[in-house]
């Protein structure tokens, strides 16, 4: 019988966390892909940038609620997160649903909105993404961007994690875990790479 044996000591959260700390040097450590799930079935995916992690091993991001992902997760809200870590050699796949937090009245979009950039926040007042390109329908350089508060198209999106597959290249043999949610807790067991 082939019986799995649970690994006790080992969390995805802190390994990430770990990662996330010995990988900073490089910027694009805080990138990683989100793939959502098309009307028509078909995936989605793009990179995007991690802004934090709240409670319940929370993963969240920022969006422009008038992009083609916003209306992917209206209908389901299924995602997966794939991230690499050059430096260290460690995959985190993590499997979840994402909650589109609208920025009226919430006090985490209003104070993702103060950390982010001039640059980033003009995007938000740019014209609808995805549409056809019209040059110079307006003078964006000149747009007044409220710095305060966000418009009605920023979003915080919270993903919330179910299930990690963790994989580390580094070693011989490679260290694979898998990791699922069970009430309050993670078990985690360690596979073949
Ligand atoms: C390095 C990098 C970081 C990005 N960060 C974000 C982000 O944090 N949020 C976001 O919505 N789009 C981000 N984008 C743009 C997305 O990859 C994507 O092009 C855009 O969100 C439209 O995707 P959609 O049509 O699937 O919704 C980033 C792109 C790159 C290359």
């Amino acid at each position: 019988m082939n019986r799995e044996r649970v690994e006790k000591d080992f969390s995805w959260i802190e390994r990430l966390k770990l990662a996330l700390k010995k990988n900073r040097r490089d910027p694009s450590s805080r990138y990683f892909q989100l793939a959502t799930i098309r009307p028509d079935g078909n995936p989605a995916n793009r990179t995007v940038v991690f802004r934090g992690f709240g409670p319940n091993e929370e993963i969240q991001l920022i969006s422009d609620t008038r992009s083609q992902k916003i209306s992917e997760l209206k209908q389901k809200q299924n995602a997966a997160i794939c991230w690499y870590f050059s430096d260290t050699r460690e995959q985190f796949r993590i499997s979840g649903v994402v909650k589109t937090e609208p920025s009226r009245g919430s006090d985490l979009a209003q104070e993702l909105w103060q950390k982010i950039s001039e640059q980033a926040r003009s995007q938000f007042y740019w014209p609808e993404p995805g549409h056809k390109f019209e040059e110079l329908a307006q003078d964006f350089s000149s747009i007044d961007v409220n710095s305060s508060t966000p418009p009605d198209e920023f979003c915080v999106l919270r993903f919330i994690p179910t299930e990690v597959d963790y994989l580390l290249l580094r070693g011989s043999p490679q260290a694979r875990f898998r990791s699922y949610r069970s009430e309050n807790s993670w078990i985690s067991n360690r596979i073949n790479a």
